[in-house]
């Protein structure tokens, strides 16, 4: 009897597999982290057969701790870090050179090129998305450039581009190459309006056509997993960027709820509906799912440091030796002591998108600890976040929309004390739910919604459970004044590493 979903999960540092049952509970989980190559700086690099290889491998275990077999599973929903390009041959299936990372910096001076050009307003228009490194089609371009031989096999092609869902399925399935609508949405070359490829941003990035996968819906059957892979053919049936099927796992499934997941970085996503708002405060417009045809749209705005402000204590200043103690040393003292900590390390995302801001602390005196940093450190997590949700209830005011509460999940959310001053700051309810495994949770959601697992939104609406509710406890006045704070201390920061 089939009872079970399972999602991969393929992130950043880690590929997971999570087994849910019908409730959405976890009956099985493992995780394998894989390398990160930095061969140079501002370069980050990941090899594409070993997060296959790790991606494969937690799959399998998942199903044997639990002693499943392929023939108990309905569908397999999958789920990834987004932006990151692959590029591998169609025939033999090997990539032509190593991933290149979201995080990775080396097209900055393109995206520089391209802006001097004129050229970030149209693709604003057509992709949401700011003109920025971050995203896949500058990464594609570049590997078209420089690895010898590919401009020449992408024209013939030969060449398959896909961002990790893409990589996975052809690999799960043995050649089929799509995508979903809420990953191709990051790439820079998909018109996030009329649902497609974009020629002109093809030509613009010197992108040959042939080499993109086929845009699908985030939750169909894609196809089945090749014969032998599992001892049974499994069923794809979802597919979705991480932080939109966080979004999904959440059950922010209506026009103005909101979730912020707060991992290594931290990203807020408000779901916007059929409407694709274009922003006034350089958030990204992007397709949260799409579903039956129908696109839904979200404004997203991230945070390149959210919980990696804590590996720096633990690792740059050894406050702490693990990251749990954080907790326990920033709640020591009252309040920052007047510091202000921006870890604008790799540079700030939205809404100031600057490059070259690097991290600062302000407002130390000689009364200052360690207990002030970390504090300053947490607090930071939460001013990030507050100026997302600001910028995003200014963008969708003019439509009437109101975010009356934030759902957080990931690492950080388990973080009581911060999650207060999340809501103190913000002046909007907090709301963590039992479940936190929320991107696993979405990509499951997605799949077994394509086989009849579950059959209607209403039914995972009614799944989702709260924890714990955080309520604004702090003056409004109090908390504007420290946002203003802290908006002069990212001021201190902007620039500073511009040549
Ligand atoms: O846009 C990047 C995001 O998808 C990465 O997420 O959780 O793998 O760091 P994560």
């Amino acid at each position: 009897m089939t009872q079970y979903i399972l999602a991969l999960d393929q992130g950043t540092t880690s590929s997971r597999a999570i087994v849910f049952d019908r409730a959405g509970a976890v009956v099985a989980r493992a995780q394998k982290e894989f390398t990160q190559h930095f061969p140079q700086p501002g370069w980050v690099e990941h090899d594409a057969a070993e997060i296959w290889s790790t991606q494969s491998g937690v799959m399998q275990e998942a199903l044997s701790s639990a002693g499943l077999r392929a023939a108990d599973l309905a569908a397999i929903g999958i789920t990834n870090q987004r932006e990151t390009v692959v590029v591998w041959n169609r025939l033999s299936g090997q990539p032509i050179g190593r991933a290149i990372v979201w995080q990775d910096r080396r097209t900055a001076g393109l995206c520089d090129e391209l802006r001097a050009a004129g050229k970030a307003d149209l693709i604003k228009q057509k992709t949401g998305l700011e003109l920025d490194a971050y995203f896949s089609g500058t990464k594609v371009r570049w590997l078209l450039d420089h690895v010898p031989g590919a401009r020449a096999q992408a024209e013939a092609g030969e060449l398959c581009f896909g961002t990790v869902d893409s990589w996975l399925v052809y690999k799960l399935t043995g050649g089929l190459h799509v995508t979903d609508a809420s990953n191709a949405s990051r790439t820079l070359l998909y018109d996030i309006h009329a649902g497609g490829w974009d020629d002109g941003l093809l030509t613009l990035l010197d992108v040959p056509r042939s080499m993109l996968p086929e845009v699908r819906s985030s939750s169909e059957v894609y196809g089945q997993t090749s014969k032998g892979l599992l001892g049974a053919q499994v069923p794809i049936g979802g597919i979705a960027g991480d932080q939109q099927a966080a979004t999904f796992g959440q059950a922010c499934l209506d026009v103005g709820m909101a979730k912020n997941t707060y991992g290594t970085g931290c990203f807020m996503l408000l779901n916007t509906g059929a409407q694709a708002v274009d922003s006034a405060h350089r958030l990204l417009t992007t397709v949260a799912w799409q579903l039956a045809g129908q696109r839904t749209y979200a404004l997203e705005g991230g945070v390149f440091v959210a919980g990696a402000v804590v590996q720096w204590l633990r690792d740059g200043l050894g406050l702490i030796r693990h990251s749990s103690e954080v907790e326990a040393l920033a709640t020591s003292v009252p309040d920052s002591g007047g510091v202000v900590l921006v870890p604008a390390f790799v540079g700030l995302g939205a809404p100031y998108w600057d490059p070259y801001a690097r991290g600062t602390v302000v407002g130390l005196t000689r009364g200052t600890t360690g207990a002030h940093i970390a504090r300053a450190a947490l607090e930071s997590v939460a001013f990030q976040s507050a100026e997302l949700l600001e910028a995003m209830q200014q963008d969708t005011a003019r439509g009437g929309t109101q975010v009356h509460e934030l759902r957080v999940d990931g690492g950080g959310a388990g973080n009581d004390a911060m999650m207060q001053f999340q809501a103190d700051i913000l002046g909007v309810p907090v709301v963590r739910p039992k479940i936190t495994e929320t991107t696993a949770l979405g990509a499951a959601y997605l799949a077994g919604l394509a086989v009849g697992f579950w059959q209607d939104q209403d039914e995972l609406k009614a799944l989702w459970q709260v924890d714990r509710r955080f309520e604004p406890g702090m003056g409004r006045d109090e908390a504007q004044g420290r946002l203003q704070t802290w908006k002069r201390a990212v001021e201190r920061s902007r620039d500073w590493a511009k040549p």
